[in-house]
């Protein structure tokens, strides 16, 4: 064993010197420590056939030859690395007199990214889990995994783009499909939003679009109940807007929430007396919500009987419209400098 550690290491040694890039420096580690063939890795595994009395000392050894030849491989990529970035310096140069370009000229974030950040840190502190998820979806994400079957008239407000010759994908339609697919990867109790792009077959006017974003909140645990929902979303409408804001709860129809629910927050405007943006009722709509259908939890793998939650799907182009005053959705996607220059 002895002799063989020292001429594993002597052969080391002397490929190490014809060694002239980081790529064959990998190689040759790979063939003292890789973790199926590597010879030290074989030698390591036949420890358990060494004598008792010789253990101590041959372990010894292994350690101070293992210890030696990861720092000289350490060495080797340092002095590498340094070649590399001398190439680079030498090849490559900065011009210290090319002109700033004028302050105008640099972009900023898009108004969207800019609310999507703000919301993904609130709800982090909050400690959700931002997801993502994929704009191209399996019917079967999109919709049946949602309790809404072929035959359902739910789909009927949801048509979508859909790929020629392949029926069984969809462009998503919202991003509740994330709620089944987050289900089975996490499991519970589980906290998470989902900001995204989702598609409709709409005839766009100023309050719609064909593309638009929605940010998805689930929560799931052993006891949620509609008072979790409130706590939720006022502490986000308070947290985004910036100031107390009342909220309500009215009853709404959505297959994959049982009981659903439509929120409604007092008119900012107004204060709930009654104008142009609440359409006179001193209420304006936020977002659908509700408590997960037994079907969905079952679809995401969690048992009904001991798992409950609640799930939102806000619309986050409706909520940068009321916070910034805009007038028509279509604004955000024509790519129009005089409306982004706003921001
Ligand atoms: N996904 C629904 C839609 O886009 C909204 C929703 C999400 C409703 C979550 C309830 C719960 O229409």
């Amino acid at each position: 064993m002895k002799e063989q550690l020292s001429s594993l290491k002597k052969e080391f040694e002397a490929q190490l010197k014809h060694v002239s890039s980081l790529l064959q420096l990998e190689a040759l580690e790979q063939t003292i420590f890789g973790r199926k063939a590597g010879a030290f890795t074989t030698l390591a595994k036949q420890m358990k056939d060494v004598a008792t009395e010789q253990k101590k000392a041959i372990g010894e050894m292994m350690n101070t030859v293992r210890l030696k030849i990861v720092k000289e491989l350490e060495e080797k990529r340092e002095a590498l690395q340094r070649e590399e970035m001398k190439k680079i310096a030498e090849t490559e140069s900065i011009d210290v007199t090319e002109p700033h370009l004028p302050k105008e000229a640099h972009g900023h974030m898009h108004p969207m990214s800019q609310v999507e950040i703000e919301l993904s840190e609130l709800f982090r502190s909050m400690g959700f889990m931002v997801l993502d998820g994929p704009e191209l979806e399996s019917d079967y994400f999109n919709f049946e995994a949602l309790n809404i079957p072929p035959s359902h008239p739910a789909r009927d407000s949801h048509d979508t783009f859909f790929i020629k010759d392949h029926p069984e994908w969809v462009m998503r339609t919202h991003t509740s499909p994330v709620q089944v697919r987050a289900m089975r990867q996490y499991g519970a109790p589980l906290r998470a939003v989902v900001p995204g792009r989702v598609f409709r077959n709409e005839s766009t006017d100023a309050s719609h679009e064909h593309t638009f974003t929605q940010l998805e909140g689930l929560v799931v645990d052993t006891d949620i109940s509609i008072a979790d929902i409130i706590g939720v979303m006022k502490g986000l409408l308070t947290g985004i807007l910036k100031r107390e804001v009342e909220v309500r709860l009215r009853p709404g129809y959505f297959p994959f929430v049982e009981p659903g629910f439509e929120l409604d927050m007092k008119c900012l405007v107004c204060d709930g007396k009654g104008c142009n943006v609440c359409k006179h009722t001193g209420w304006v709509e936020m977002m659908p919500c509700g408590l997960v259908h037994p079907e969905v939890l079952k679809a995401g793998g969690l048992d009904p009987d001991v798992y409950s939650g609640f799930a939102f799907g806000l619309g986050s182009m409706r909520l940068v419209m009321q916070k910034y005053g805009i007038e028509d959705i279509r604004h955000f996607q024509s790519g129009d400098l005089r409306f982004l220059k706003q921001f």
